[in-house]
């Protein structure tokens, strides 16, 4: 049985149940697109000995909590066995939902998640559910603006700013009130701030103060607070879309070996692990507004076959100009385009496919761009975790091209038929919700996406109680 962390050494086991013993087990790399892999919540549907041995494995590998020499006060210690419970209830539905094929928590007017793009949509649905009737972060109040409660709300890194903003001062219903009611902990920390406060003007690349002020961080409330020595790390989580936000662990691995990265820079070649770390989409955020203008058209109307503008930054792009600048007329890829950033939309909303090679780092906000102007992304990377891959099945929606097969981009795609690429296209319009940046959050829009991937991760685990 792999586990993530080693059970009774750090003081808490995994509990390999259902959705999670899946998730452990069965979490295929989602990069293998063409292939039909089983993603966690897909093994429901398709595999009834996946469930069976799921529940063995709840068995076999059950051991007890390390006993804990110091008891607390009954009445947290019943706060926290009501959390655990809670969350033993919400992992029982899920598995009901997914063994069940049915819908059982209904309620009129919710969205209803169908179809192929999800990889178990009754499982999905069932965890969104329980995660709006349970689920509770507590943000430590800790430090000082800027570096700490607050980040950037706009351009590429905005995602960082918007989830803590949500969190810190959009009366989120999944703040806690307080921390012993609660199943995760944020690290309000802004790796964005960080970098452009303390690194400003920027005289050195290298990571430690930034790996400082991390730290930092997590001693003072592992010194102040009981909960981050109680779960080693495991029920805490960042949020960071900046390219060096994985760099935060680099000074000190074993701090870190159970703490939950949400990154938009997923990549598995700098030890992004995706069972445990969350990759969230990188969007471009334009000032004063939540997401590009809408200028998609319909399939019919798509004169652009096949569309890229963009600077030669990193490897993969520099293959791309190189096999494909100015030379197709269908595969259309341009170095620069007139400095009009309107343009750059429509061509995009009037393309049948949007390439989104990796730039600098894997994650490119051409993705959600693409998604948001109904063409479908191409997406061309290597070593690339695609956001909420454990419950999307981007296969469905898009298209990957490792970058060895840049050269091929043309066939590949022209081996999609007319029938396929009509069906991908409606299902780019059914997965915008998804991607969808909405202040406050909605259900099933992008920022209940990232809460849903860390809520996962907290039902894989158990905290015992002490
Ligand atoms: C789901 O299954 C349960 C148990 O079989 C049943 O009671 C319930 O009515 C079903 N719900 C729907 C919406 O089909
Ligand atoms: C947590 O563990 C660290 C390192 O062992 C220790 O210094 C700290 O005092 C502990 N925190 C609490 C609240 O006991
Ligand atoms: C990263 O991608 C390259 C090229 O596809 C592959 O050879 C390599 O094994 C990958 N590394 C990891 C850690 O997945
Ligand atoms: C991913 O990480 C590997 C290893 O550090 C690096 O060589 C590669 O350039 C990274 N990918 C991108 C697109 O930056």
């Amino acid at each position: 049985m792999e586990t993530i962390c080693n059970g009774s050494n750090v003081g808490f086991m995994l509990l390999p149940v259902v959705v999670f013993a899946s998730l452990i087990v069965y979490f295929g790399s989602p990069l293998n697109q063409n292939t039909n892999t089983v993603g966690y919540f897909s093994s429901f549907s398709t595999s009834n000995t996946v469930y069976t041995k799921a529940n063995e494995l709840v068995f076999e590998s059950s051991q007890p909590s390390p006993s804990q020499p110091h008891q607390l006060p009954t009445q947290i210690k019943r706060g926290r066995e009501k959390i655990e419970d809670g969350l033993a209830r919400a992992r029982a539905a899920i598995l009901d939902a997914a063994r069940l094929k049915n819908y059982t928590s209904y309620k009129e007017g919710t969205y209803i998640p169908k179809g192929v793009i999800y990889r178990n949509p009754y499982a999905f649905h069932q965890s969104h559910t329980e995660m709006e009737k349970r689920f509770k972060i507590w943000v430590y109040k800790e430090g000082e603006r800027p570096l700490v409660h607050g980040g950037p709300l706009n351009n590429i890194y905005g995602v960082e700013g918007q989830f803590l903003d949500e969190m810190e001062h959009g009366k989120s219903p999944f703040a806690a009130s307080h921390p012993d009611e609660a199943h995760m902990f944020l690290l309000p920390i802004s790796v964005a701030y960080i970098i452009s406060y303390v690194y400003k003007p920027i005289v050195t690349y290298s990571r430690d103060e930034l790996q400082r002020l991390v730290q930092d961080y997590v001693g003072v409330v592992a010194d102040k607070y009981p909960y981050w020595n109680r779960s080693k790390g495991a029920d805490h989580f960042l949020v960071s879309c900046h390219d060096w936000a994985p760099d935060i662990s680099g000074a000190n691995p074993d701090l870190y070996k159970n703490f939950i990265r949400v990154l938009c820079n997923a990549n598995t070649s700098e030890r992004f692990e995706p069972r445990r770390d969350v990759s969230i989409p990188e969007i471009n955020i334009p000032n004063g507004k939540l997401g590009p203008p809408h200028k998609g058209l319909p399939p019919s109307k798509r004169s652009i076959f096949a569309f890229f503008a963009g600077g030669a930054h990193g490897y993969i792009r520099k293959v791309l100009l190189e096999n494909w600048k100015d030379k197709d007329d269908e595969i259309q890829v341009h170095e620069y385009l007139d400095k009009k950033g309107t343009d750059y939309f429509e061509l995009m909303g009037q393309s049948k496919f949007c390439l989104c090679p990796s730039g600098y780092e894997v994650a490119s906000p051409r993705v959600v761009t693409a998604i948001q102007l109904g063409c479908v992304p191409v997406t061309i990377s290597d070593n690339y975790t695609l956001p909420f891959s454990d419950v999307l099945d981007w296969s469905k929606f898009s298209v990957h091209i490792p970058s060895e097969k840049i050269p091929e981009i043309k066939t590949i795609l022209k081996k999609i038929s007319p029938q396929r690429y009509l069906m991908m296209q409606m299902r780019v319009i059914q997965v915008q919700r998804h991607f969808e940046l909405n202040r406050p959050a909605r259900p099933y829009d992008l920022l209940h996406m990232l809460l849903h991937s860390v809520w996962v991760r907290r039902l894989n685990v158990k905290v015992p109680y002490r």
